[in-house]
């Protein structure tokens, strides 16, 4: 070893000590006759001093290093002088006296400090992702990811889970994504596709007698990007046979809970987690995933307004819309300029417009004030529970609609407003998602979640006479905002399946070309089975206080999809396009 102990290790007991320490330069400060070098590795940061009276070589060492080079000291260990102690450092009472220096390697010029924590550019981090991730935080973001997938894995096992690996290179998986495709060079003109998850795969395995699978699991899913989308993420990949619904949420559950507080145990979080149906998300909070740290509902105020002769109202519910209202506290004096803010932001999310009724003591003031009847207006203030102060916002259009504009409103204004307490992560169930929604662009129906969940007992009728009313076996776990995980109770009869299919609209001849694998499988004893895929991902994003999850993944890809380090993806040598059959349409771009 070219160390004896790490640049984390080190206090006072080991004082007299000879030690051997080798990392990076992390600062440097020349006192004239005393040089201080902080050296850095991945456990921590020891206080080096070069005395040019102890040695004036290790001396002349310290005089040419810059940051960031490498250096390996012999020296013995001291207590600092009175008051020199540092309480922010591990080994803030010590230093290392040093004897002896070599630098093991130079450094370049920096693109950026590494030492001072300073806000860098994104791009110029990524394309140094190697001195990015040196820096505290991302190092501090990546030994909890370490962590997280080690409990996890720690746990299930204690709970008889097995983990097992599926493969890469497999057929199409829908998850809703465009798949990653992989030439065939052995089979010209065919392809492999990259999982977008291992989805049929751990069914699979559930019909083969593993009835309590789980693994780390790399998907690839080629769709638009977003702080919380890469088009390579992980998943806790789980399935379990011979269960329902609630022993997925109720194992599930458990791991969350226990996860957070044994690894990260500074955050709160609700238990039991809070369930809601998604009918209940959307009509309360306008979304699917809302973030339950602040309460702030929306209210249905629809029969209040029955009789209204106020036209926008009317109109609306006269064609069977819905006015719904969310209350901004505090913002009644809000000026003119912060109400259009508000208006064109609902318009941004789909509204037609938005109604306000300013609160206050002695009156309530609203742009509409003279199309509203005095008893709507002290009945509205009731309903949703305004004070004085308080600002209400109203929209009128159909249910979804309503609900995309008020849960958007919501959203920023909980984040202006600074509702959601720091130390929360406000888990909660979304369950009994809808199995299909409609496809306006393509008029047709899609899998909500995707095609191989089970509908409720009680729905598997509506599957041919009204398919938009059955509910499924599904449910997710929400976070904070972010939908967090999904799963569902699997569909494991071939007929309920093909019923699926044919809403679906895939041609059984269709179905057989895409899933015959599957259909197959499931008429040679396949046992009840269901699953769950939480984001991993997102789950240490979310535990490490981070809002982006590129900040936990070593080494991901920018927003447009590019490795900017690897310089990824590449054009392919003309040799190599020919072995796999392939020729490629598009010009090449002037390399520059
Ligand atoms: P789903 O498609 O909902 O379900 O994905 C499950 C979870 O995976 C995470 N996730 C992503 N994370 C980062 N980047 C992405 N592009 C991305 N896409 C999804 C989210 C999400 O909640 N096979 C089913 C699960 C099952 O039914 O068991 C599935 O993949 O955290
Ligand atoms: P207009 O009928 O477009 O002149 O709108 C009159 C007022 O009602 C404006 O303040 C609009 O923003 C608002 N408004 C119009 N349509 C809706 C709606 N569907 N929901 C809420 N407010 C609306």
């Amino acid at each position: 070893m070219l160390r004896t102990h790490t640049c984390g290790q080190l206090r006072p007991a080991d004082a007299g000590k000879e030690a051997v320490l080798a990392g990076w330069v992390h600062r440097r400060r020349d006192h004239g006759g005393l040089i201080f070098i902080d050296l850095r590795d991945r456990y921590g940061i020891t206080q080096l001093v070069f005395d040019p009276s102890t040695s004036p070589t290790a001396h002349a060492v310290a005089a040419t290093v810059r940051a960031e080079y490498v250096l390996q000291v012999r020296g013995l260990v001291q207590i600092r002088p009175p008051g020199m102690a540092n309480p922010n450092l591990s080994t803030g009472e010590i230093e290392l006296r040093v004897l002896e220096a070599r630098v093991l390697n130079e450094c370049r010029p920096l693109p950026f400090e590494i030492a001072d924590g300073q806000p860098v550019d994104e791009a110029l981090r990524l394309r140094y992702r190697y001195l990015d991730l040196r820096r505290e935080r991302m190092q501090r973001n990546l030994i909890l990811r370490h962590r997280v997938v080690k409990f996890i894995r720690d746990f299930l096992d204690s709970r008889g889970f097995l983990e097992i690996e599926t493969p890469m290179l497999i057929k199409s998986t829908p998850e809703g994504a465009r798949d990653y495709v992989v030439p065939s060079r052995v089979h010209p003109g065919k392809f492999y596709a990259l999982p977008q998850s291992p989805q049929q795969l751990k069914q699979l395995l559930m019909i083969a007698g593993f009835d309590r699978y789980f693994q780390i699991a790399r998907c690839f899913r080629d769709e638009d990007l977003r702080a919380d989308r890469q088009p390579e993420f992980t998943q806790l990949d789980l399935e379990m046979a011979f269960v329902d619904q609630e022993d997925i949420l109720q194992v599930t559950e458990e791991l969350f809970t226990a996860l957070v507080r044994t690894v990260t145990p500074e955050w709160r979080v609700i238990s039991p987690f809070p369930r809601l149906t998604y009918d209940e998300a959307i009509d309360l909070y306008g979304t699917d995933k809302p973030d339950l740290r602040y309460d702030m509902r929306i209210h249905d105020i629809s029969d209040l307004l029955a009789g209204t002769g106020f036209r926008v109202f009317r109109q609306a519910l006269d064609s069977g819309q819905v006015v719904r209202a969310l209350v901004a506290p505090g913002l009644a004096e809000a000026p003119r300029r912060e109400l259009d803010a508000l208006a064109e932001l609902a318009k941004g999310a789909g509204a037609k417009g938005l109604i306000t009724l300013a609160v206050h003591a002695d009156e309530v003031r609203s742009p509409v004030m003279r199309y509203l009847a005095a008893e709507e207006v002290a009945a509205i203030v009731s309903r949703v529970g305004a004070s004085p102060g308080d600002l209400i916002l109203v929209v009128a259009d159909e249910r979804m609609a309503a609900a995309a504009a008020l849960g958007e409103l919501r959203r920023q204004l909980g984040q202006r407003l600074g509702l959601a307490p720091k130390d929360l992560l406000a888990f909660a169930w979304v369950t009994d998602f809808p199995l299909f929604e409609w496809d306006k662009e393509e008029n047709r129906w899609k899998a909500t979640h995707h095609p191989f969940t089970m509908p409720r007992d009680e729905d598997i009728p509506l599957l041919e006479s009204d398919p938009g009313r059955v509910r499924a076996k599904c449910y997710d776990i929400v976070c904070n905002g972010f939908e967090l995980s999904s799963g569902s109770i699997r569909c494991h009869r071939r007929d309920v399946q093909e019923k699926i299919f044919a809403v679906l609209q895939y041609s059984p001849e269709e179905a057989e070309r895409r899933f015959g694998h599957l259909l197959r499988a499931f008429e040679y004893g396949a046992p009840p089975h269901g699953g769950i895929a939480p984001g991993i991902d997102r789950l240490v994003m979310l535990l490490a206080g981070e809002s982006n999850i590129r900040q936990v993944i070593a080494f991901p890809k920018n927003q447009s999809a590019m490795d900017l380090m690897m310089d990824a993806p590449a054009p392919i040598s003309p040799e190599q396009l020919a072995e796999l059959h392939l020729q490629v349409c598009v010009e090449e771009e002037p390399s520059g």
